[in-house]
C-alpha cells in the first residue's frame, strides 16, 4: 500500500487517558493507543494530535485539509461532540473524512451523550470498542480508500 497520512484527532480531557475514570475508558493511555496505530500500521503515515481547546481541534482539521494527502481522519472529540455546532460546522466545511470514534459505548451511558452533533456530517461512528474503537476507525478509512 502506499504511503498515506492519517490524522488521528483528540479532544478534550482525552489526554488523561490511563488515569481519568480507568473503569470507563481503560487504563492505556493515549501514548500507548497511539503508539499501537503506528506498530499496526507501518505503512501510514500518523499524525497525531489532542487539545483540550474547541479550537484547537478545530485548526487541525484545517490544517490537515489545507496542507493535503490525508486519507482522513479518526476523531475522539470527547465532550464536543455533544455540544460543538462549530466542530461539526468544520467537519461539514472540509473534503477530509472523518471517523467519530468513542472508547466508551456512549449509547449505554448519560442520555447527554447519546447525542452527537458530529455524526451526521461523519463518513461514520464507532463507540464502545476501548482503544480499539480508534483501530477500527483507521481499518474503516483504510477500506473506505480501497472501495
Ligand atoms: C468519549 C465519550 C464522551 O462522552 C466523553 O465526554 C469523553 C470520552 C469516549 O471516548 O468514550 O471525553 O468520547
Amino acid at each position: 500500500m502506499q504511503h498515506s497520512s492519517l490524522l488521528v484527532l483528540n479532544g478534550p480531557n482525552l489526554s488523561r487517558l490511563g488515569r481519568r475514570e480507568p473503569e470507563v475508558y481503560g487504563t492505556m493511555t493515549l501514548d500507548d493507543i497511539n503508539e499501537g496505530l503506528m506498530g499496526r500500521y507501518v505503512d501510514v503515515n500518523f499524525e497525531f494530535f489532542q487539545s483540550e481547546y474547541e479550537g484547537g481541534v478545530i485548526e487541525k482539521i484545517y490544517d490537515c485539509e489545507d496542507r493535503g494527502g490525508f486519507i482522513g481522519a479518526v476523531l475522539n472529540a470527547g465532550a464536543l461532540t455533544h455540544y460543538s455546532i462549530a466542530l461539526r460546522d468544520a467537519i461539514s466545511a472540509v473534503q477530509l473524512p472523518v471517523v467519530e470514534v468513542h472508547l466508551s459505548n456512549v449509547h449505554a451511558r448519560e442520555g447527554f451523550r447519546q447525542t452527537s452533533l458530529l455524526a451526521p456530517v461523519c463518513a461514520g461512528v464507532i463507540s464502545g470498542f476501548g482503544a480499539d474503537s480508534y483501530r477500527l476507525g483507521v481499518e474503516a478509512l483504510l477500506q473506505r480508500l480501497q472501495a
